[in-house]
């Protein structure tokens, strides 16, 4: 069975308001809860890994640097996030690719440092409007997920999310004929470039995943589960999306 994940990326969303929604999550689980991953922004990530603690609900950071220390400002390292508690790193956001320039070498070499720090890598890809309106969109990600993922991939340190940009934030969802498509190339790929292991990699749909299209998008066979951005920022919002994976 693939690892089934509800992760939630709060984005640049965050106040003492917020971590009492992810009190409220880690209460409303049962025991056959599936994987639950919240990811707030750096300066919460340890009164989340607190406020989780002995709770079905993860921690994951958003982005991370390549190298585990040195001289580089602003940037926090995955044994830094590893060292307070965390599980996970987001690598290969489009609001990094696009926002900050970052390319397939460079998260490589971002999920390369999780999975030395002994963190799970949730490695996203996905195709811009003009793409798949040119009819690209199986091509670029193929290529994207191929020089993205670091060789050695394994399902209990790889997880990839497939996240439309043009779907992201938008209200607007690819049709379920469109995900199915898409998510049996990349378990395609998956299987080809690491065997069997390829064919446990969970890999998750994002882009305006809410309670009203979950159910629907977890039919699709190759939909392991969601990457979250709006809808997990509150846990009445977030609870029927997890409901809806764990019935699927
Ligand atoms: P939305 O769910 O807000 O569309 O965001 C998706 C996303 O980018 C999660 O990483």
């Amino acid at each position: 069975m693939r690892r089934k994940l509800a992760a939630g990326n709060w984005k640049m969303n965050g106040d003492a308001d917020l971590l009492d929604e992810l009190a409220t999550l880690t209460a409303g689980q049962g025991d056959d809860a599936p994987e639950i991953l919240i990811c707030p922004p750096y300066p919460f990530l340890a009164h989340a890994v607190a406020l989780s603690d002995g709770s079905p609900v993860g921690v994951g950071a958003q982005d991370c640097h390549a190298s585990a220390s040195g001289a580089f400002t602003g940037d926090v390292s995955a044994p830094m996030i590893a060292e307070i508690g965390a599980q996970a790193v987001i690598v290969g956001h489009s609001e990094r690719r696009q926002g900050h320039g970052e390319s397939d070498a460079d998260i490589r070499a971002k999920a390369e440092a999780v999975w030395a720090a002994g963190l799970t890598a949730i490695l996203c890809i996905g195709e811009s409007e003009e793409e798949r309106l040119g009819n690209n969109t199986l091509d670029i990600i193929a290529a994207q997920l191929n020089a993205s993922t670091p060789n050695g991939a394994s399902a209990d340190k790889l997880v990839i999310a497939y996240e439309p940009i043009w779907a992201i934030g938008t209200g607007r969802v690819p049709t379920l004929e469109q995900i199915i498509e898409t998510h049996d190339m990349i378990r395609n790929e998956l299987i080809e470039r690491f065997g069997n292991e390829g064919a446990m990699i969970s890999v998750l749909y994002g882009g305006s995943v809410k309670a009203s299209n979950a159910a629907e998008i977890f039919t699709a066979r190759n939909v392991d589960g969601a990457l979250v951005g709006g809808a997990s920022l509150k846990a009445a919002d977030f609870q029927p999306i997890i409901d809806a994976l764990q019935a699927s």
